[in-house]
């Protein structure tokens, strides 16, 4: 068989670029996030300047780690697994560059106006319009790629992990560009186009679904071609992934108003959105279910294999902050949840355990196969990273889990005279211990981040990219 390099290897180059990225932002985003937990420890920290405090570095922190972190370990990993899937290449080499320095300049944008104090002050959609408008067009573009790549496939099926990333696509665009409908007014403000309620109601559509479609969905993709991949197992069941696909993405739409109980939101759309949240608990459990069973015969993989671990932690992260999700939405417990650290704990149960794990493991899978290397350059470094990951992400949910028990209950108690039994501020250092856990636990994922910047970077360095093209493309032509 012939080594020359034909049409049909694959597009690695694009997903080097964003796999490499996803590493350099998960620090960045990471540090910024063990930065900012330490001002809630040490407020000199904000050094009393504007843009150094914790309420513009705060909406930077989610940006790095949603969207730079995570929609880089998206992009990279969809565009492997559909060219890997669909065996074919990207329908387009320069719109596909065009996404990746697209992407990076609206990241760029950010770390630039978020501290400048630009927002719309709408909670994951900060970005004002001249970016919000970039990042539509990197998005239609991105949909464009995937989209075209999957009608041009080899193959007669379409892998469901596809179905995943394609609703997170098609989503996100629709979310993102009906939540930005706005009258800019200068450069760097605008009003939104809704008001009231109304407003609120349509963000929390979008923040829902930006956790729902982004932080779930699109890993949920990652999830279907990783685990079966690195266990070297197929998946536990193909027909339990299609009812997966369908129930997920029918019932998430429904459950924003689970973040505006109490408010003015009309009653019924609170009990709607409760009651849809509670039903989600099945789909998200058949998901993570068929995930760990996918390891069936395959666990004793787990004792040597620290990729797989990372994996199969995620999904236990994934199960268990999509069965507290669905009891946080239940009215009566938010009551005492809502604005309280248990939501930052549940938050980062899912970020950290879920999101983060899934996207380490599937980084760690790629980046050998991406650079001609046969493994990573040290499993001993990925077993080291393995056990940060894990400690750090248990010390940062139970921390949370200790301090939003005391804030709900400390604020909620009265006295016989029906006057505060605590002021807000003694709440507040009730929580000091927890505050110090949490940046502890933080600086421990952090510290596995570099970790994996090291070794990835050892292995990068031993590599030969046209090596890992031909191989792929010997692996194209054999697979006809
Ligand atoms: C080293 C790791 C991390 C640390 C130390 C950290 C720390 C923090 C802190 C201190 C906050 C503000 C909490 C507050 O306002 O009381 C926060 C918010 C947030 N972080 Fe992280 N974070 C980390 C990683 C991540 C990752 C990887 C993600 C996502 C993939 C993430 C997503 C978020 C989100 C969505 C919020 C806003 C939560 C809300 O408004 O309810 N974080 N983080
Ligand atoms: C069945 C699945 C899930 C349900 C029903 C659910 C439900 C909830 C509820 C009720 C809240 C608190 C709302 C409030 O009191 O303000 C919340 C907050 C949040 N959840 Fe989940 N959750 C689920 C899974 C996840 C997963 C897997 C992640 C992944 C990272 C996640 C990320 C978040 C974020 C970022 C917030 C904070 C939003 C904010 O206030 O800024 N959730 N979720």
């Amino acid at each position: 068989m012939s080594t020359a390099i034909s049409p049909t290897a694959y597009n690695y180059k694009v997903v080097r670029q964003f796999a490499i990225m996803t590493v350099v932002w998960g620090i960045l985003g990471m540090g910024l996030g063990v930065f900012i937990a330490s001002q809630l420890v040490w407020p000199e920290l904000n050094f009393g300047l504007p843009w150094t405090s914790f309420g513009r570095l705060r909406p930077l922190h989610t940006n790095l780690v949603i969207f730079a972190f995570g929609g880089c370990a998206l992009f990279a990993t969809s565009y492997y697994v559909v060219q890997r899937t669909c065996q074919t290449r990207l329908i387009s080499d320069s719109l596909a560059a065009f996404t990746f320095w697209g992407w990076q300049a609206v990241i760029v944008g950010a770390i630039v106006t978020l501290p400048l104090g630009y927002t719309t002050t709408k909670e994951y959609a900060e970005l004002e319009w001249p970016l919000a408008i970039l990042l539509a067009i990197v998005w239609v573009t991105y949909g464009l790629v995937f989209f075209g790549t999957i009608v041009k496939r080899k193959t007669k099926h379409i892998y469901v992990g596809n179905w995943f990333y394609g609703a997170f696509i098609v989503v996100t665009a629709m979310l993102h560009i009906v939540n930005h409908a706005s009258l800019p007014v200068s450069f760097f403000k605008s009003y939104s186009a809704y008001s009231g309620a109304t407003d609120a109601m349509i963000q929390w559509w979008y923040g829902h679904n930006a956790v729902g479609f982004f932080l779930t969905t699109g890993f949920l993709g990652m999830m279907y071609y990783f685990v079966p991949k690195q266990a070297e197992r197929p998946i536990y069941s193909y027909r339990l992934s299609i009812v997966h696909f369908w129930a997920l993405i029918t019932l998430y739409i429904w459950a924003g108003p689970h973040h505006l109980h109490y408010t003015a939101l009309p009653d019924w759309a609170q009990s709607l959105g409760m009651a849809m949240s509670i039903i989600l608990l099945a789909p998200s459990w058949g998901g993570m279910i068929n995930g760990m069973m996918t390891l069936s015969g395959a666990w004793h993989k787990l004792r040597t294999d620290p990729i797989l671990r990372f994996l199969v932690v995620s999904l236990a992260f994934y199960g268990m902050s999509t069965f507290e999700g669905p009891m946080m939405a239940i009215k009566t417990v938010n009551s005492l949840s809502h604005y309280t650290d248990w939501t930052i704990g549940h938050v980062h149960a899912g970020a950290l355990g879920w999101v983060a794990m899934i996207s380490i493991g599937a980084i760690y899978h790629m980046i050998p196969k991406l650079f001609g290397r046969a493994q990573m350059h040290s499993t001993g470094l990925i077993n080291t990273h393995f056990w940060l990951a894990t400690i750090g992400t248990v010390l940062y949910i139970a921390s949370m889990w200790v301090n939003g028990i005391t804030q709900g209950l400390m604020w909620r108690a009265i006295n016989d005279d029906g006057t505060l039994t605590y002021s807000f501020v003694e709440a507040l250092q009730a929580s000091h211990p927890g505050f110090i856990v949490r940046a502890l636990g933080g600086a421990f994922f952090a510290t596995g981040m570099l970790f994996m910047a090291y070794n990835v970077f050892r292995t990068v360095r031993a590599s030969n990219p046209a090596e890992a093209e031909a191989a792929e493309q010997i692996a194209v032509v054999g697979a006809h």
